[in-house]
């Protein structure tokens, strides 16, 4: 059986970029209901928020999703009328989703980023900001905001071992950029789980570099995060914070 969906969908053809975006994952710590890429934000699903940006992007010149295998027909039929995008069925893990993603990419596109679907309302200024610094020469690219608490090591039994020194630490967030063939590198050396792609790619020895990610590229996980991304959906994009 085939389950890719358009593979020659093409966005806009002087950008350099594909955008894998894995959404593929079931969402159960949202509660019972849909895949979480399918569930609504404000009527629509937060897939569509997502694709929505990805596409405003001027570097995206194509969208590949992972979806939920029963779901594929109906996420090509759902985004359609948003962007020109391929779609293919994702696995039981995300890496399992990013990898069927980017075995669709063609090899001449030269940068590939990976995005959750899950961060659907990451600014385009963020995928703009990851894919210029892999354009500028960086392997590896995330964007990241500072860890706002104060953060402790603890031990089975939630006795404190100490304090992290928080000034070191980043929160790291998607879209995660690399230049195609380290992405495709990492991801064939990958044997164990890896819930980030660059991750992946630190395993190989390749430095990755930081970028600012924003306060709107939340993960929504939990149902609080969708009742805060409903308010967030009224702001505009506010100012990348310092990293
Ligand atoms: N994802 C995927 N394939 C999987 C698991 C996750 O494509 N087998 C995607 C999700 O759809 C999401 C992103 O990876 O866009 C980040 O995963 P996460 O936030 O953990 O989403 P879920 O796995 O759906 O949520 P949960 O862990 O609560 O079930
Ligand atoms: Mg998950």
């Amino acid at each position: 059986m085939n389950d890719d969906r358009d593979v020659t969908a093409q966005l806009n053809a002087r950008g350099d970029v594909a955008v894998v975006v894995p959404a593929a994952g079931a969402g159960l710590r949202l509660g019972p209901g849909a895949p979480k890429a399918l569930r609504l934000l404000e009527g629509e699903p937060l897939l569509v928020h997502a694709v929505r940006r990805l596409a405003a992007a001027p570097s995206v010149r194509m969208i590949v999703v992972a979806a939920p295998r029963a779901d594929v027909d109906a996420v090509h039929a759902l985004l359609a009328p948003v962007a020109p995008v391929t779609v293919v069925a994702g696995g039981a893990e995300r890496q399992q989703s990013v990898a069927a993603a980017l075995a669709v990419v063609p090899e001449e596109v030269p940068i590939v980023l990976v995005h959750d679907a899950a961060r659907c309302l990451t600014p385009p200024s963020v995928t703009e900001r990851v894919a210029a610094a892999v354009r500028a020469g960086a392997d590896a690219v995330i964007p990241v905001l500072p860890v706002v608490d104060t953060i402790k090591e603890v031990d089975a039994d939630g006795a404190v071992l100490g304090t992290v020194d928080r000034s070191v630490l980043r929160a790291v967030q998607t879209p995660q950029g690399f230049r195609a063939a380290v992405l495709r590198a990492a991801h064939e050396a990958a044997a164990d789980s890896h819930t980030d792609d660059a991750g992946a790619v630190e395993k190989l020895g390749i430095p990755v570099r930081c970028v600012p990610g924003s306060d709107l590229a939340l993960k929504i996980t939990r149902p609080l995060d969708l009742a805060l991304a409903t308010h967030l959906l009224a702001l505009p994009d506010p100012e990348p914070p310092t990293v």
